[in-house]
């Protein structure tokens, strides 16, 4: 039987759902990290080959970026390339996949099919957490069926939006400056040692000190997966989250994302 494998990035479970949910969809389907920063080559080739992300300042996370850079994708030119990029907005989401599409036409590859997903907004440093999670879950739920057919019937769709320059600007701006912005991050003497920020990173951006709490290593991608799974509650950015409520997607846990992550 032929193979289907789904690379994912997530902070917060709404791409890691979207994912699981695709791949229920397809037959002899694996999910695969695209946190780690080693470079990647599919020896094997594989009947339909996906990128399930969330979308960062209008575009993609940089490691998605730098993970589909480095791939190998010699024995799949064939293959039907798809991707999802789950965010607040559909409207605020304008260059996500473009930016996928180029970068795969760069190694040759054409992008088939590409969607976005509205999902509940976790970016929590700029606003608070709606209290509508339970409804807007089952929107995407619903927003995502007509995709998942899509994908199964391996639609091709190769309309694309230009890339719009202003929100390209604004996305470079936060690239730029992403990876050290964990430096804003605080942790209270609250932390119960419990090891779960450090597991939910996707990036592999956190390790505990000799105190046990969290220190971060300036490779952060902003996913803001430790402030959100944090139990305690005790990881906030500068003093702009200490008051909001918090968001995961609720059909994920914690662990789910540390397996994926490698734990
Ligand atoms: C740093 C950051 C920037 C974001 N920027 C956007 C954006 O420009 N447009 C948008 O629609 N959603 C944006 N979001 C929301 C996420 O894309 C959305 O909640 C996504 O589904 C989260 O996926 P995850 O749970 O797999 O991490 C942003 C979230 C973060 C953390
Ligand atoms: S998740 Fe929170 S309580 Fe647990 S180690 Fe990290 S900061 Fe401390
Ligand atoms: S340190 Fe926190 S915000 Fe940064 S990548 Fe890791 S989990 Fe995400």
């Amino acid at each position: 039987m032929r193979k289907n494998i789904i690379f994912v990035f997530s902070g917060t479970g709404n791409s890691l759902w979207a994912a699981k949910k695709i791949s229920e969809g397809l037959e002899n389907c694996e999910i695969v990290s695209m946190g780690g920063d080693k470079k990647h080559t599919l020896t094997d080739e594989y009947d339909a080959i996906g990128f399930v992300y969330p979308t960062y300042y209008r575009g993609v996370p940089a490691r998605v970026q730098n993970f589909v850079s480095q791939f190998d994708f010699r024995n799949n030119k064939n293959t039907y390339f798809f991707a999802v990029a789950t965010c607040g907005s559909v409207a605020t989401a304008c260059n996500a996949t473009t930016q996928l599409r180029n970068l795969l036409k760069r190694k040759e590859i054409t992008l088939s099919y590409a969607e976005k997903l509205d999902m509940f907004s976790n970016y929590i440093i700029m606003y608070d957490m709606r209290d509508t999670v339970e409804e807007e879950t089952r929107q995407s739920a619903r927003d995502l069926e007509p995709i998942i057919d899509n994908i199964k019937k391996r639609t091709v769709d190769l309309t694309a939006s230009r890339i719009k320059p202003f929100e390209q600007l604004m996305y470079k701006g936060f690239i730029h400056f992403s990876s050290h912005m964990d430096k804003h991050f605080n942790v209270s003497d609250a932390c119960t040692h419990c090891g779960i920020c450090q597991k939910a990173c996707p990036v592999n951006n956190i390790d505990l000190g000799q105190d046990k709490k969290p220190y971060f290593k300036h490779h952060c991608e902003q996913c803001l997966a430790c402030i959100q799974h944090c139990p305690a509650r005790v990881i906030n950015y500068k003093d702009k989250t200490q008051d909001k409520r918090r968001y995961t997607h609720p059909d994920i846990p914690w662990q789910e994302l540390a397996r994926l992550n490698g734990y």
